[in-house]
Order: structure tokens, then C-alpha cells, then sequence
């Protein structure tokens, strides 16, 4: 054991961020209210704000502070709401529940739950432009931000992955196919947010490729995890409905491979993870702690 704080360090940045989201969200009652109101219900709901805290860490990791990153990290969350957003409609997966509360479409209807999502990824790319203005920023590395986040967004990546999710809804797929869908519909965003935030606070090629590697295995153990939540955990502990993947016949890790196979592959990744963050030395402390949350988590 490393002997660090994870949670003191979790509540800290999760208070930052959550600040950060409140201000940066246009208030309920700015026009049109309806879209502002179901982008609040879903964004300040809560949830485990892991991938605006990986931009943090990414940054920290190459000796940068937290506030240089505010607005991308909000950015990432935004973004990551918007795909939750939309995976729960009727269309997709078709769930009640999210972050412990109904979903947006239960709430606002589902044109409005489809247009808080656009004008979160929207919102996300506005912000992300004005982190350029920050001190220390460099407005070039904020275009390649901009290019790396809408890669990892778009067809190249989450929608890509989602899209092979929804196609493969009672098939039998290969492992190969199942860890594209991995890769791409949740491995992507995460990596991202790693990779960005070690951009933004000045990564040096070497660095960024660490961080690229270690965000990528840390991404994949991520889904294993979710996938074996959805089997093992409860509405109360997750905050959605359980059983969901087998009521919407998904290919997962476990329905693949099984739950102790999936298990030791996710423990596996964890450690590849580590590994990679070693050159960082002592600043490793926080990703590290944070890739073993990400198996040890129940919810
Ligand atoms: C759920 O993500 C969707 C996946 C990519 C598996 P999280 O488990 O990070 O959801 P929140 O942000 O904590 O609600
Ligand atoms: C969703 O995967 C990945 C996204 C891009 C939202 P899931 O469909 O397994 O996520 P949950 O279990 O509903 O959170
Ligand atoms: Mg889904
Ligand atoms: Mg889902
Ligand atoms: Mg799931």
C-alpha cells in the first residue's frame, strides 16, 4: 500500500469540480428553461466524476495544478452526461434510472432529454476553447485538445463504440468485437481525459504516450468492472438498475468469459496501468490509488 489518501483526495477534486460544473451550467431559469433545467437534473446529479478528476490528474502528474484544467475537466464531465444521457433512451438501452434518480427522458420527455444531450456536447467544446485563456495555457495545445476530444467523441470513439453496442443486442460477437466495443464506447473518453489534462499542463511526448497507455488499460478494466456490476450490484448501490445488460441481451465481459475470468483480466489491465504510470515516480501516487478504486468500486 502506497499510504495515500484516496478519499481525502477524491472529496477535494470532487468539490472542485462540482463547484466548477455549477458555474460554468447556464442557470434553470435562463431561456429556454426546459433544456438548462434537464441539464442541471443530469450533470448535478452527481456520479463519480471520474473523468474530469483524470484530466486533474493528468495534469498533476506532469506538475501542473488543478485550476489550469477547470474548464476541460468540466468539459469531459459534460460530455460523459450527454453519452449517459442518451444511452438511457428508449431507442438505446431503455433504463429508468441514473446516478439515483430517474433518467432525464422520465423527466423532461425525450425530445428534451435528446437536446440537453447536444447542448452539453456543444457547451463541452465552448469550454474547452476557454481554457486557451487561462495562464500558462498555450492556445495551439488547446487546439490539439479540441481535435483529441472530438475524436475521441465522435465516430472514432464513444459514438463509434455505441453504435457496435446497439448493432450487437442479441448476437453472439467475438472477443475481438466485444473489446472494440470496450475500447470505443468507454476506454476512448477515458484515456482522453487523461491524455488532455498532460497536455494542457505541458507533457513532453514521452509522458504523453505513458499517460495514452495508462488510460487506455485503465478504461478497458472500467468496463469489465461496469459489465460485472451490472451483474452483481443493486439499484441502491449503483444508482441505475441492475440487470439491465441481460434484459437488453448485450454482449458483455462476463456473459463472454464469465465473472472470475473477468475479474483477473480487470486486475490485470489495473496493473499494466500502474506500470506505465512508474515513470512518473512519486506523482504516480494519486493515478494509482485511482486505478485501484476503479476495480475495488461497487458502484
Ligand atoms: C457509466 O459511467 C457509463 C460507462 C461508461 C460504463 P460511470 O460509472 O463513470 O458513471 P457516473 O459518472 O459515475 O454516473
Ligand atoms: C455505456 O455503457 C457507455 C456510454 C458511452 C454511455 P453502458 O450502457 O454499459 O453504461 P451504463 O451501464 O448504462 O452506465
Ligand atoms: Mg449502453
Ligand atoms: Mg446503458
Ligand atoms: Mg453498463
Amino acid at each position: 500500500m502506497s499510504g495515500f489518501d484516496l478519499d481525502a483526495y477524491l472529496q477535494e477534486r470532487r468539490r472542485l469540480v462540482d463547484v466548477a460544473l455549477d458555474r460554468f451550467l447556464p442557470g434553470e431559469d435562463t431561456p429556454p428553461p426546459a433544456v438548462h433545467r434537464a441539464m442541471r437534473y443530469s450533470v448535478l446529479a452527481g456520479g463519480k466524476r471520474l473523468r474530469p478528476i483524470l484530466v486533474i490528474a493528468g495534469a498533476e502528474v506532469v506538475g501542473a495544478s488543478p485550476s489550469t484544467v477547470m474548464p476541460t475537466a468540466c468539459a469531459m464531465e459534460m460530455i460523459h452526461t450527454y453519452s449517459l444521457i442518451h444511452d438511457d433512451l428508449p431507442a438505446m438501452d431503455d433504463d429508468d434510472y441514473r446516478r439515483g434518480r430517474l433518467t432525464n427522458h422520465k423527466v423532461f420527455g425525450d425530445a428534451i432529454a435528446i437536446l440537453a444531450g447536444d447542448a452539453l456536447l456543444t457547451y463541452a467544446f465552448q469550454l474547452v476553447a476557454q481554457n486557451a485563456a487561462l495562464a500558462g495555457v498555450d492556445a495551439r495545445v488547446v487546439c490539439d485538445v479540441v481535435a483529441e476530444i472530438a475524436q475521441a467523441a465522435g465516430t472514432r470513439g464513444m459514438v463509434g463504440g455505441q453504435v457496435v453496442d446497439i448493432e450487437s443486442e442479441g448476437k453472439t460477437i467475438t472477443p475481438e468485437q466485444l473489446e472494440y466495443i470496450h475500447v470505443h464506447k468507454t476506454a476512448a473518453l477515458l484515456r482522453a481525459s487523461l491524455t488532455v489534462g498532460a497536455r494542457l499542463g505541458g507533457a513532453d511526448a514521452p509522458a504523453l504516450a505513458a499517460v495514452a497507455d495508462a488510460g487506455q488499460s485503465l478504461g478497458l478494466a472500467f468496463q469489465i468492472v461496469d459489465d460485472i456490476l451490472d451483474v452483481e450490484g443493486s439499484l441502491e448501490t449503483l444508482g441505475k438498475t441492475a440487470g439491465s445488460d441481460e434484459r437488453k441481451q448485450k454482449v458483455t465481459y462476463p456473459a463472454l468469459h464469465g465473472i472470475e475470468a473477468s475479474r483477473r483480466e480487470a486486475r490485470g489491465l489495473i496493473e499494466r496501468t500502474k506500470s506505465r504510470l512508474g515513470v512518473f515516480g512519486a506523482r504516480s501516487a494519486p493515478l494509482c490509488a485511482l486505478a485501484d478504486f476503479v476495480v475495488e468500486r461497487k458502484s
